[in-house]
């Protein structure tokens, strides 16, 4: 159905592009409408399929595809251009998301850039042997601007169906972009055993299963410029989507050397079989000691993923901090709410807090996975909430108090704590001091619970389900009282902050790309008909009981007594 639409789009937009020839508009309707017959009838036979470029069938995977298709940049993407100037941005690759690409550059801090603006994502028609098909797209480059950019990704909305995509200041470099779904997506050297974690989509691995390792091989591609220098290596744990890989020596070196990464895939043992296309490359992690005597750098870290809840984080770190967190390490999908400046902001507040693009989707168990390896040299324990969820102690300690109680019980890899839920408590409008003050219903029974671990008591296969680790063996979970930490959960707020969790996100679409006006609109159809709408007693709803007890500490705490204001 999707698919079809999209046909008719590039239809009309090449016949927009044939009428504007002007007088000779019908002749040239005609000829287009041969052309386009001819064009058809070419991608039937060579299964070159233009018209789903941005919804690319693999046609043969890594990396013959990607050699050709995808490196028609050949630069050496490691060498890091430590200039700034955009005009230095390669594009490495593109993957498709249901609603926007991915482009994966060289640069690593592209927020640094001095002028943004000058990057777009900029769309080329597609190339045809035929003359005059070819004479009628030429000109009909269009530059839109990227949705958001982070540390090595541009986020770019989709384009008109059929075209290429590439960075405005790279345009020699034509992509075809790897499909989310079929991609090896981000990888980690786990220092602890030299293996190398590969996160990959496109093996069926069922979830909260050890699969079968001897099924698989690891793929790592030194020499970019070498498509044939590739080494093999065995997998040591398969589950989910999460692959430990046994690191040749060769890569070994690389990754001390910390140059000339390799991109690493995996793929299976049948004859044959072609890696997944890959994107990752791993990123080195910090090389610790383990010893009973030297403390990490912190007690208490957080991992959290978010999406268009910058609003949010202000209060959630700072009254995190006042009960013992010391780091928060955010994982972005994809938001679209200048969740950069949010968490900049704290960051000179001397928050310890940074931000990892996640762009991949359905991942968040590897996310929490990649968090969880990436927190592991300096958090003791590490704690997986959302930013609407807040730790309660209700006799006043702290995480610090609980967390003492266990350092002396090193088989404890896991404290879980019980989640109330609350809800809108009467408010029509999110509450203006923030949630903690705001929100003080809740319904009744616990719901569920959330996990804090340490990083060194999980599992090698890494496997996590709804927030809870496997843990390897001898080591075992505890469930801390509900008298000493509980989780305040808001997770019914007024309408207004409710309804997002609805809000579907729909493709960009650029009625006329021809038209100049057009050119970096964001417009989006939000909602697309299917808005929820607020049940009149919405505010009174999941309210079983008054819970004031965090809203009494914070005020307490955090109120400043002469202008009676809290610090978010
Ligand atoms: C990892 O590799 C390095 C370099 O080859 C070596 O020095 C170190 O002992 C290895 N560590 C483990 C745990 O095998
Ligand atoms: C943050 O820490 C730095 C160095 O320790 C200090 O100079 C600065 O004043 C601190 N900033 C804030 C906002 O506390
Ligand atoms: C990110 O958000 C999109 C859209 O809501 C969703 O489809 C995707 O699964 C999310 N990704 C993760 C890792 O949660
Ligand atoms: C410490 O552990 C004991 C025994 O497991 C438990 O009864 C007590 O509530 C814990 N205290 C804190 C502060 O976690
Ligand atoms: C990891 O979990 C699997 C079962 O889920 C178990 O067989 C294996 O022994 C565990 N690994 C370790 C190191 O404990
Ligand atoms: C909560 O407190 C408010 C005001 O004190 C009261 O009107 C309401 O009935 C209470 N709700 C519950 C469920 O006890």
């Amino acid at each position: 159905m999707k698919e079809r639409k999209r046909r008719d789009f590039n239809r009309e937009a090449s016949y927009t592009s044939a009428s504007k020839g002007g007088k000779g508009s019908s002749r040239l309707f005609l000829l287009f409408a041969i052309c386009f017959s001819v064009l058809v009838l070419t991608i039937g036979l060579s299964h070159v399929r233009l018209y789903e470029v941005f919804h690319p069938v693999l046609l043969s995977a890594w990396p013959i595809t990607e050699s050709r298709l995808i490196f028609t940049d050949p630069s050496h993407p490691l060498r890091y251009s430590q200039n700034s100037n955009p005009t230095y941005i390669k594009v490495n690759h593109a993957v498709l998301l249901p609603d926007e690409i991915v482009l994966v550059t060289n640069h690593h801090s592209l927020l640094s850039i001095p002028n943004p603006d000058l990057l777009k994502c900029q769309y080329t028609p597609p190339a045809s042997s035929h003359p005059s098909r070819h004479s009628l797209s030429t000109k009909a480059k269009l530059n839109l601007s990227p949705l958001s950019l982070s540390t090595s990704l541009v986020r770019c909305p989709l384009g008109p169906p059929g075209f290429s995509l590439s960075l405005s200041t790279s345009p020699q470099s034509l992509h075809r972009p790897f499909q989310w779904d079929h991609l090896a997506y981000s990888a980690l050297f786990d220092p602890l055993d030299n293996s190398t974690v590969v996160f990959a989509k496109g093996f069926n691995l069922r979830s909260a299963r050890i699969s079968d390792p001897a099924r698989y091989r690891c793929v790592f591609r030194r020499d970019l410029s070498n498509p044939k220098y590739i080494i093999t290596s065995p997998v040591i744990t398969a589950a989910q989507e999460i692959f430990r890989c046994k690191t040749p020596l060769t890569v070994l070196n690389s990754y001390y050397k910390k140059m000339d990464l390799p991109l690493v895939s995996v793929k299976t043992k049948d004859r044959g079989a072609i890696a997944l296309p890959s994107v990752a490359r791993p990123e080195i992690l910090k090389r610790y000691r383990r010893t009973q005597k030297k403390k990490k750098k912190h007690s208490m870290c957080i991992c959290t993923m978010v999406r268009n809840q910058a609003r949010f984080l202000r209060e959630w770190v700072i009254y995190h901090s006042r009960v013992g967190v010391q780091r928060w390490l955010i994982y972005d999908n994809n938001s679209e709410d200048k969740i950069e400046q949010a968490v900049n902001s704290l960051g000179q507040s001397n928050y310890s807090i940074t931000l990892h693009p996640w762009p991949w989707v359905k991942t968040q168990e590897a996310g929490f996975a990649h968090c969880a390896l990436r927190a592991r040299a300096e958090c003791e324990w590490v704690g997986f909430i959302d930013v609407d969820e807040f730790f309660y102690f209700p006799n006043g300690l702290t995480i610090r108090d609980v967390l003492k109680n266990y350092s002396n019980q090193p088989w404890v890899g896991e404290l879980r704590t019980d989640c109330h839920n609350f809800g809108p408590s009467g408010h029509k409008k999110a509450p203006e001091n923030g949630v903690v003050t705001g929100y003080t219903c809740r319904m009744l029974a616990p719901e569920r619970h959330k996990s804090i671990i340490r990083p060194e008591a999980l599992n090698k296969s890494l496997i996590n389900v709804v927030h809870h680790f496997h843990l390897r063996e001898g080591m075992r979970s505890v469930n801390v009282g509900q008298g000493v930490m509980l989780i305040n959960h808001y997770k019914y707020q007024a309408w207004e902050v409710f309804k997002e969790k609805f809000k579907r996100r729909v493709a960009t679409y650029v009625a006329d790309w021809q038209d100049e006006e057009n050119v970096g609109s964001k417009d989006r159809a939000p909602g697309l008909g299917t808005k929820p709408v607020e049940p009149p007693d919405w505010p009174y709803r999941f309210c079983d009981l008054n819970d004031t007890g965090l809203r009494d500490w914070v005020v307490r705490v955090f109120k400043d007594p002469q202008t009676g204001e809290l610090p978010w």
